[in-house]
């Protein structure tokens, strides 16, 4: 069953994005078209001022026989009605031009009189609709997200600790996944820019849909498992290609008049939700969605490996509790964040080399340029901070899909536009070591380090939060149960 009856949602809220319409031009261009020009530059409050909702249902309930006569049903028939073309069908079927509007001197619509209004907005709401799935399809497509994706040397790249733990369950990352097929979505019923308004809605509508569309989509997936090896991104872009099957079909019902969920096209188009939409801008949808995808796959194995952040101290440091690598900082509201990562040593040894050191993560040092252009450090630290904030270490695919929509149906973020930076497209576990300055712990002006062979940390106590189970819980999601280096000088044990 597909959920994505919830963009009829949308219908239930106002929009009153201000944007031009783009595919109309001045009234002065159109003067020699017919009356029809005259509601050109139309806007979305337009639809209810002039009581389209209730012409349009009117309309349907007395031309049920043209509907049902015609093969493409509910937009073949109005096509036939209002513009004498029974094969406007705006199906999503390979056709370029089955949508069209060539309205200028169209005899058949300015011959309607009173109905030339109304019928104009239900032609451009159905046919901006339609530029919404063709749009989110585009976006969406292979060839836009292949290329990002698809690398064989992932796990090279981002991944080396040396014990191997050959299979790990997708399951999780995919319906991560799923959350970032609705932002993308979402994200494109926005018009690619800021969250405007009431419109916020809609978008959140269209996530939750679009959130739908990719489950079905993930029940032929969530066995898969993936070798460090294999192609994650492959795997990944094919999740979200697959989904925009489904944005297909929604397109085609609804334009054949049926019910899509629980909904027909009228609940989709009403109050003027589409009747000024700007249309998809599709390559911030796809940098968008290709950033964030990206960001998951590098999260995923991130998370297998002692990667982390630390921080919490002043910026600049020189509090007694050491200082970071300040080529890996976040410095916000006043403290400082460093991403680490604890490299084991790969050689026997018996010099205090054998306790390993910090340095930066594996491929860290090919973010922000190039292919990885769109994910920064930065990204990273902002990201797994603000899923730290919301849900400490258990910020998972469900507090993903919560947040996101929430966070477009209130209008406080507009998570598309943050790309990697989104919170939780980073989970990388996180510990504020700040209560540390006033504490007396053993060698504390060594708990943060800059990154270097000879640099090993020492935490000789309850460093996260001055609080014994954080720092467990920190350890744990961590990947360092167990592991000695960071303790291994402490004159007692420090209980983690
Ligand atoms: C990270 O967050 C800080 C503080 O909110 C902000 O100034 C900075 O621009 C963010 N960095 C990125 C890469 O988003």
């Amino acid at each position: 069953m597909l959920q994505i009856a919830a963009i009829a949602a949308l219908a239930l809220l106002p929009a009153v994005q201000g944007a031009p319409a783009t595919s109309a031009s001045s009234n002065s261009v159109h003067k020699r078209c017919g009356t029809v020009s005259q509601y050109y530059n139309q806007q979305a409050t337009d639809w209810d001022t002039y009581k389209t909702g209730d012409w349009l249902n009117d309309w349907w309930n007395s031309n049920g026989d043209l509907m049902s006569k015609n093969t493409a049903g509910f937009a073949g028939a109005f096509g036939q009605w209002a513009i004498g073309n029974p094969d406007w069908t705006c199906r999503d079927d390979g056709s370029s031009s089955d949508c069209d509007l060539n309205l200028c001197d169209n005899r058949v619509l300015n011959d309607r009189g009173d109905d030339i209004r109304p019928t104009y907005y239900v032609l451009e709401s159905v046919n901006r609709l339609h530029s919404y799935f063709t749009g989110v399809g585009q976006a969406f497509s292979t060839a836009a997200l292949g290329a990002a994706l698809s690398k064989d040397q992932w796990a090279t790249t981002f991944y080396k600790d040396k014990d191997d733990k050959d299979a790990t369950v997708l399951k999780e990352v995919l319906n991560a996944v799923v959350t970032i097929i609705g932002i993308g979505a979402s994200f494109a019923g926005l018009g690619g820019g800021e969250v405007v308004g009431a419109f916020a809605g809609a978008g959140a509508a269209l996530a939750g849909g679009a959130n739908g569309a990719a489950s079905i989509v993930l029940g032929t997936h969530k066995d898969d498992t993936f070798q460090k090896s294999a192609d994650l991104g492959g795997i990944l872009g094919t999740i979200v290609v697959d989904s925009l099957k489904s944005f297909t079909t929604a397109n085609n019902e609804l334009m054949a008049g049926k019910s899509y969920g629980n909904a027909d096209i009228r609940s989709y188009i009403s109050h003027g939700a589409f009747l000024d939409f700007p249309g998809v801008d599709k390559n911030a949808v796809t940098d968008s969605m290709t950033n964030m995808l990206v960001g998951t796959a590098i999260n995923t194995l991130y998370r297998q490996q002692k990667i982390f952040v630390m921080g919490g101290g002043a910026c600049n440091d020189n509090q007694g509790i050491g200082s970071g690598p300040q080529d890996a900082v976040v410095c916000r509201d006043g403290k400082a964040w460093y991403l680490y990562y604890w490299q084991e040593n790969d050689v026997i040894s018996t010099t205090s080399h054998q306790w390993g050191w910090v340095a930066s993560p594996p491929g860290a040092d090919k973010l922000g340029s190039n292919e990885y252009s769109g994910v920064s450090v930065q990204d990273i630290i902002n990201s797994s901070l603000d899923a730290y904030n919301v849900a400490g270490y258990n910020y998972n695919a469900d507090t993903a899909k919560a947040r996101a929509e929430d966070a477009i149906s209130n209008a406080w973020a507009s998570p598309g536009a943050k790309g990697a930076a989104w919170e939780g497209i980073f989970t990388i576990p996180v510990c504020d070591v700040g209560a540390a300055v006033n504490a007396d712990y053993q060698d504390k002006q060594y708990i943060l380090q800059p990154y270097g062979h000879d640099s090993r940390p020492v935490w000789c106590g309850p460093i996260c939060g001055g609080d014994l189970q954080k720092t467990k819980d920190f350890i744990h999601a961590a990947n360092m149960d167990g592991f000695q280096s960071p303790k291994h000088l402490c004159n007692s044990s420090p209980g983690y």
